[in-house]
């Protein structure tokens, strides 16, 4: 952190980076207004890292960001880019930074994103800010991530039209929800709509207890049952348990995989404020000298923290949850 810089700040930049979630404009808009408010320039790069490294810059003012908080996406988009890392790439970013004559740059993106700013920083020096966007809430240091709570609600209620469907069919569904490598989702999505399992690729399936519980069920009285599993490495993992759950106890489901559906739609009024008072919260970093950070939310506050304390994947996401679903659905 370099508070001396504070004052030479006058030119900064924002690019989402990664996939993208529902309320990453809203942290534009935020990003954009506090710092016009504030007397910067702000910039606005389209396509994430990809963009950058081809120069795609355009100065944003306040008219730029009106009547976006309401909408899913990113009005800047965005992309995945293998390329930035490696070093070379992100000393050419560095120089096209320079070139631009920007001072600070701000990320919106998950975990991928973050490892990129970070090494920006810290082989060139250059300040940059994260802000944490990404429907799989897996981001260490900060409680919640713009987009989680949309991508859940977006998922619910997909699960709640599956399940009228199933109930009048008396059928079994495994609703497959996203999140590579977090079972954030799954967790949540499957207390909330009741699901009687829930699956997570990093935890071994237990087929077994699945049947059990289905036929547990069906013992009361129940037509039909609810299998919520996390997608893991790849799409798909839904066919390979539901060929086993007939293999090992007879039992047929069908498959849904909600998709990318999750990532879109309308931000949540969480979503919304969690972004609004994130890109603030950022811009104000910037012009304390305090980077690299990421804001983070913690305990209902957002507050900077130190970019490095942001970088791994969160652990031990609440296992817990699959035995309250079991347990509510009895
Ligand atoms: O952005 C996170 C995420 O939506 C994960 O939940 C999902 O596994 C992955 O991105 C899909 O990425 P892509 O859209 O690049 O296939």
């Amino acid at each position: 952190m370099s508070p001396s810089k504070t004052n030479t700040i006058k030119n900064i930049a924002v690019l989402c980076s990664g996939g993208d979630s529902p309320g990453m404009n809203c942290a534009i808009r935020a990003v954009v207004r506090t710092a016009i408010g504030d007397g910067l320039n702000v910039y606005g790069i389209k396509r994430g890292f990809a963009g950058l490294l081809e120069g795609s810059f355009e100065k944003m003012d306040a008219s730029s960001v009106g009547n976006i908080i309401q909408h899913g996406g990113t009005i800047l988009q965005t992309s995945r880019c293998p390329e930035f890392h490696e070093p070379e790439t992100r000393k050419e970013a560095f120089h096209i930074l320079n070139r631009k004559n920007i001072d600070a740059l701000i990320v919106i993106g998950g975990n991928g994103s973050y490892n990129g700013a970070f090494k920006l920083n810290e082989e060139h020096g250059f300040p940059v800010i994260g802000i944490p966007g990404t429907i799989d809430n897996d981001i260490e240091g900060t409680d919640y991530s713009i987009g989680f709570d949309s991508a859940v609600q977006t998922a619910v209620e997909a699960v709640d039209k599956i399940r009228d469907t199933a109930h009048s069919h008396a059928r079994n569904f495994i609703v497959e929800v996203m999140g590579r490598k977090s079972p954030a989702i799954a967790l949540h999505v499957g207390v909330c709509t009741g699901a009687e399992n829930i699956i997570f690729p990093s935890k071994e399936v237990d087929y077994e207890q699945i049947s059990k519980d289905i036929v547990r069920g069906i013992k009361r009285g129940k037509s039909s049952s609810i299998i919520i599993c996390a997608e893991g490495e790849e799409p798909g993992l839904s066919y390979k348990i539901q060929e086993e759950l007939k293999k090992s106890a007879g039992i047929e489901t069908h498959v849904c995989i909600l998709g990318h559906i999750q990532r879109g739609g309308n931000p949540s009024a969480i979503d919304r404020f969690v972004a609004s008072r994130m890109g603030y919260v950022a811009v104000k970093a910037i012009l304390e000298g305090n980077y690299p950070v990421a804001t983070a939310y913690v305990q209902g506050e957002v507050m900077p923290i130190p970019l490095k304390d942001s970088l791994g994947k969160k652990r031990d996401y609440l296992p817990h949850f699959v035995d309250l679903a079991r347990a509510l659905s009895i």
